[in-house]
């Protein structure tokens, strides 16, 4: 079978060659199409355009598959830790007994943030966006670390501001929350997990440390691993787009917070907590929500669920979804929002509108509420998918830059006013 394709518009005929992947997933290789016959292909969106080969994350939406470096989702989620996760996202293979504690060494020493930082969060209002401050934070620390500006992909002017970045987004993060609630804020204690000092970072007070239940540190540290990376989602596609300027990794990611903020993306998931709110306190129907969400006159969406790429369950929604029960058993509390969840998963499952568009539980629908459990404030939960977030979109940057990609700058078809004179004003 030929691993070309022909394309013919009116009298330009080209060769496209095809490209398959490992998981059999083939793309045409359009980079000669403009060049030999003027034409370009639109797609806004992208749901039909790859924009990069990429060896970090497979997605299968149909068959509800995620690996991370080849790795199921599910076996790192019961078998591994975020730290290892983060390695293995960043450097491509599992780390051995003495890299992970190198690793985790590394991490552990970044972990404080230098003191002229403090004064930059002060200057914030207490109702700043925690996603606001941590995307300007982010840059803030890059004026702390001119020297590790660049695009090295190898080496500690790679592994050093990669490490900055993945254990310092956690002390931007408590100390947003911090300052928001006008409370001093706390040194890292190095004796503690990745998780279980930001949870020490956001909640201990002066005379009274935090002791994060092992539970508790368990469901964030298994958060933070679900959400480490996603292909070409979003925020990612925009630390590429960023880094392709050869921007810095700290502009580039600082980027990635301004995308992933949005509620369609990375603020689904407390766009889902407001929602399941409204329905407990105002006492909706779930099934009058429902109606409303197919209802395309209505404002309503059935936050944390449909995806771009799953059209059927988001594993990491089936994962979350069993996490929480652990967790709210493991505290002995329950929580009414997660009924009402239950409730409006069992009826879109049986809607022919939810099923007809393959609408299921993504990764946003669950997590707030295993969030909520472990006490973490709603106006921080997409700052905590950033956080997971980091080594996956560190890695997407460092893969571009040994691509050597060039500058991202796609094209466009014009519609608007085609060429006419200046008017004098008298005349308009
Ligand atoms: C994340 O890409 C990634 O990998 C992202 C992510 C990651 O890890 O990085 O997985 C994280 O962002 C998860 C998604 C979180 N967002 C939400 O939960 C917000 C609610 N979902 C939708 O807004 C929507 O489903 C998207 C944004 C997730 C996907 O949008 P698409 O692919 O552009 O699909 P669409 O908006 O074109 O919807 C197709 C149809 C439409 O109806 P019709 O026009 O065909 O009649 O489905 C409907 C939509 O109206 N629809 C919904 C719906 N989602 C889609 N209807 C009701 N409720 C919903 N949630």
């Amino acid at each position: 079978m030929s691993d070309k394709a022909t394309l013919k518009y009116q009298d330009k005929e080209i060769e496209l060659d095809a490209i398959t992947g490992t998981e059999e997933e083939t793309g045409l290789d359009i980079t000669q199409l403009r060049a030999k016959t003027g034409l370009i292909t639109l797609d806004p969106g992208y749901a039909n355009t790859g924009s990069c080969t990429s060896d970090i994350t497979f997605i299968d939406g149909e068959k509800g598959i995620l690996r991370y470096r080849g790795y199921a989702i599910e076996e790192l989620a019961e078998k591994s830790t975020f730290m290892e996760t983060a390695y293995l996202v960043l450097y491509g293979e599992l780390p051995t007994t003495e890299q992970l504690a190198l690793f985790e060494k590394q991490i552990s020493d970044e972990s404080y943030l230098h003191y002229g930082m403090k004064g930059h969060f002060e200057g914030f209002p207490d109702k700043a966006p925690p996603m606001a401050v941590l995307s300007a934070m982010l840059n803030v620390l890059s004026c702390y670390n001119t020297d590790l500006l660049t695009t090295a992909t190898e080496g500690p002017k790679f592994t050093v501001p990669a490490a900055k970045i993945i254990s310092k987004v956690r002390a931007i993060a408590a100390w947003a929350y911090r300052t928001s609630q006008g409370k001093p804020f706390m040194p890292p204690r190095p004796d503690l997990s990745y998780s279980g000092n930001f949870l020490h970072l956001m909640f201990s007070q002066t005379f009274d440390m935090y002791e994060p239940h092992p539970d508790v540190e368990r469901a964030l540290d298994l958060f933070l691993i679900l959400h480490a990376d996603h292909e070409q989602n979003c925020s990612t596609s925009t630390v590429r787009m960023v880094g392709s300027s050869h921007a810095s990794m700290f502009s580039a990611v600082s980027a990635g917070v301004g995308a992933l903020w949005g509620p369609l993306h990375g603020g689904a998931n407390c766009e889902v907590i407001k929602m399941l709110t409204k329905i407990h306190e105002e006492g909706i129907k779930p099934r009058d929500f429902v109606e409303k969400a197919k209802d395309k006159n209505s404002p309503e969406k059935l936050m944390g669920f449909g995806h771009r790429v799953y059209k059927s369950f988001d594993p990491r929604a089936k994962i979350l979804k069993g996490q929480v029960d652990a967790v709210l058993k493991a505290l002995n509390i329950s929580d009414p929002l997660l009924d009402i969840a239950y409730e409006l998963e069992e009826m879109a499952r049986s809607e022919e509108y939810f099923i007809e568009r393959n609408l299921y539980p993504n990764v946003d629908f669950y997590s707030g509420i295993l969030l909520r459990a472990i006490g973490i404030p709603v106006n921080m939960f997409t700052v905590l998918f950033a956080i997971g977030r980091m080594p996956g979109w560190i890695a997407n940057w460092r893969e571009m830059h040994v691509q050597s990609l060039r500058i991202s700058r796609p094209r466009q078809i014009y519609t608007g006013a085609t060429l006419r004179d200046y008017t004098p004003m008298e005349q308009r």
